[in-house]
């Protein structure tokens, strides 16, 4: 995903700028660029690919003494990742770089194009810094036709604008996109898309709120609200240390990854939803000719969100979907048919056995696909497509939000298929659609909500097992739950069919055996509920999850009515991920690196 940096100060910018972007890397990127004005003067770099290609073109470029700089590195949305469409975009005597997706742009272009603007990029950006002097021919100052600009975009942004004739100065903006200001003893103000661009360069930061705008120049910052006051500049100071910087004030990096599912998902869902139709700017279609079912492999939690997507594929996309775990299917000599996309699923894109099965199907001549979460992962490498995740790095040991992007890529997929095979009708697409924008609200975390999960844990911490239960895609997201409870609080648990446990496991049950029950209220769920009444009846210890009142339970957790599974499934599944973490920090373990697992696993 896209980041950004910004510089106002004397010490030699490029620098400052490129180890500012190094330290977004981690979030993906396709090309990168930086700006920098200097006595009236602009000096601009681009490069596609890695900063190694940009810092190469900047090589022989040194400033001294005071300037101003904004860089970018580019994920691209609109537009293919070309220099012309790397940020800094460029107008007159401006640049600008911008992260997030001006929803209006063409509306405006074609206002400026019929204004006699002439567009260099394919990017929503670029109206940016058009639009900026277009107003500058009237405004009185530079600052004014920065504000009537913000006024007329829509969408989410964080943008840093820098013009000639004020040579000391950025203009920034932040509207639905993080954008954080920082400032050092030494003087100099420092921008960065996220505290990772300014940690051990600045001592205190501002994270800007949706509306804060202004400018930072040599003679320091001034901050605006939505409705146009001035802001007071209330500072906290930054962490010099980048682990427990990066924490942000939560205690594991797993807890902050939970809270982070808003925004991942946001940026997973960013550029790829129409009103109408899925758009996935790196899946040529012709990849689908001739395909006739869909195999997916996966090893652990991805082989849930794999598991997941078989319902919504043949649900959606009428297409036969199967799901192997990668190291069985390594070794059983499947039989595969030409008329299979090969579909692995890694949040690392270097799990020895799913690489593997991807070599596997490669030597068989299947079509392939990679959904992953690392760019220039191996996997990615090999596979004829990839679709990047877009959930940032993930640190905890245990998978939260690359599993929560995952599915959300998957089921984004499944109606890309249904509507290409024509399978659903335009107004369900569409009421998915909108399902799928209301998923980043979906995975917020309720505090109310967290402090319920993290009282009840302190009856779960003994027992001779766990059962977490479900039906359909909830049967995939109780396996999910189990897992995370097992990795990090060493549990016994094991995720199962509800509709099952009369075939045997409910010989189990008594006071001492916990079932955690998947019970949504818009799939299946008379069906489940009888399920969860014969463990009751049996005198299993019942925590129930579910937005209806469920009156045999030993505990219940309330979940919001929605009006569609696919968001129970998702804010079930933040409920599954607080309550297992808060159980494994009763019992005092070491949340983040749980005994005896790997990030990622390398070796079969
Ligand atoms: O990187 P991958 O998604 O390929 O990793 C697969 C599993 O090793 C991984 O999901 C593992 O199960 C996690 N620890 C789950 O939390």
């Amino acid at each position: 995903m896209c980041g950004i940096v910004g510089y106002v100060g004397k010490k030699p910018v490029k620098k400052i700028l490129i180890d500012g972007l190094r330290e977004l890397e981690y979030r993906g990127y396709d090309s990168a660029g930086i700006a920098v004005l200097q006595n009236h003067q602009f000096s601009l770099f681009k490069a596609v690919g890695k900063l190694i290609n940009l810092e190469e073109k900047a090589h022989s470029f040194e400033t001294t003494g005071f300037s101003v700089g904004i860089g970018h590195t580019r994920w691209a949305t609109h537009g293919k990742p070309t220099e012309l469409n790397a940020h800094p975009h460029l107008g007159n005597n401006s640049y600008v770089v911008h992260n997030g997706i001006i929803e209006n742009y063409q509306e405006l272009k074609t206002m400026l194009i019929g204004q006699g603007t002439r567009f260099l990029s394919q990017t929503d950006t670029e109206v940016i810094v058009h639009l900026f002097e277009f107003h500058l021919k009237t405004a009185y100052t530079p600052f004014e036709a920065f504000t009537q600009t913000l006024h007329e975009l829509s969408g989410a942004y964080a943008v840093l604008l820098v013009n000639a004739s004020v040579n000391d100065t950025i203009f920034f903006a932040k509207h639905g996109s993080p954008m954080i200001v920082g400032r050092n003893h030494e003087g100099e103000t420092l921008f960065g898309s996220s505290d990772a661009a300014l940690i051990g360069k600045c001592h205190e930061v501002i994270y800007l709120e949706d509306g804060h705008y202004g400018y930072a120049s040599v003679e320091g910052i001034a901050l605006f609200d939505d409705k146009n006051q001035a802001v007071n500049l209330n500072f906290t100071p930054l962490s010099e240390n980048k682990l427990s910087a990066q924490k942000e004030g939560y205690r594991f990096f797993m807890e902050k990854e939970i809270y982070e599912q808003t925004t991942v998902l946001s940026d997973t869902l960013l550029g790829r939803l129409r009103d109408e139709s899925i758009h996935f700017e790196e899946l040529d279609p012709k990849l689908f000719d001739g395909i006739n079912e869909i195999k997916l492999c996966a090893c652990g939690t991805s082989y849930h969100a794999a598991l997941s997507a078989s319902y919504l594929l043949e649900r959606h996309a009428k297409i036969k979907t199967s799901v192997e775990i990668a190291s069985e299917f390594r070794y059983r000599e499947p039989f595969l048919t030409p008329d299979t996309l090969f579909i692995v699923i890694s949040q690392s894109g270097e799990t020895a056995d799913t690489l593997e099965s991807l070599k596997m199907a490669k030597k068989f001549g299947l079509k392939t696909m990679v959904i992953c979460n690392v760019d220039n992962s191996s996997m990615v490498r090999l596979a004829d497509a990839s679709v990047l995740t877009r959930a940032g790095i993930e640190k905890g040991v245990a998978s939260t939000k690359a599993f929560a992007t995952q599915v959300c890529v998957l089921w984004m997929l499944s109606l890309f298929l249904a509507n290409e095979r024509k399978t659903l009708d335009a107004t369900e697409i569409r009421r998915q659609i909108r399902l799928l924008r209301a998923l980043p609200a979906t995975v917020a975390v309720d505090p109310a909500l967290h402090e319920q999960l993290r009282r009840l844990s302190k009856r779960y911490l003994h027992g001779h097992g766990f059962f977490f239960i479900g039906r359909d895609v909830f049967f995939p997201l109780a396996l999910e739950g189990a897992l995370k409870l097992k990795e990090i609080s060493y549990l016994h648990a094991e995720g199962y069919p509800s509709g099952e446990m009369k075939h045997g496991p409910i010989a189990l049950a008594d006071p001492e055996l916990f079932t955690i029950a998947l019970l949504p209220q818009h799939k299946l769920y008379e069906k489940t509920k009888s399920n969860i009444e014969e463990l009751s009846a049996r005198d299993a210890t019942i925590c129930s999850i579910s937005p209806l009142d469920f009156d045999k339970a030993d505990d219940h957790i309330r979940t919001k009515s929605t009006e569609d599974y696919m968001l129970e499934f998702f804010e079930m599944m933040v409920v599954l991920q607080l309550l297992s973490m808060e159980i494994a920090i009763r019992l005092g373990n070491d949340v983040d690196m749980p005994r005896n697992l790997a990030k990622s696993v390398t070796v079969e």
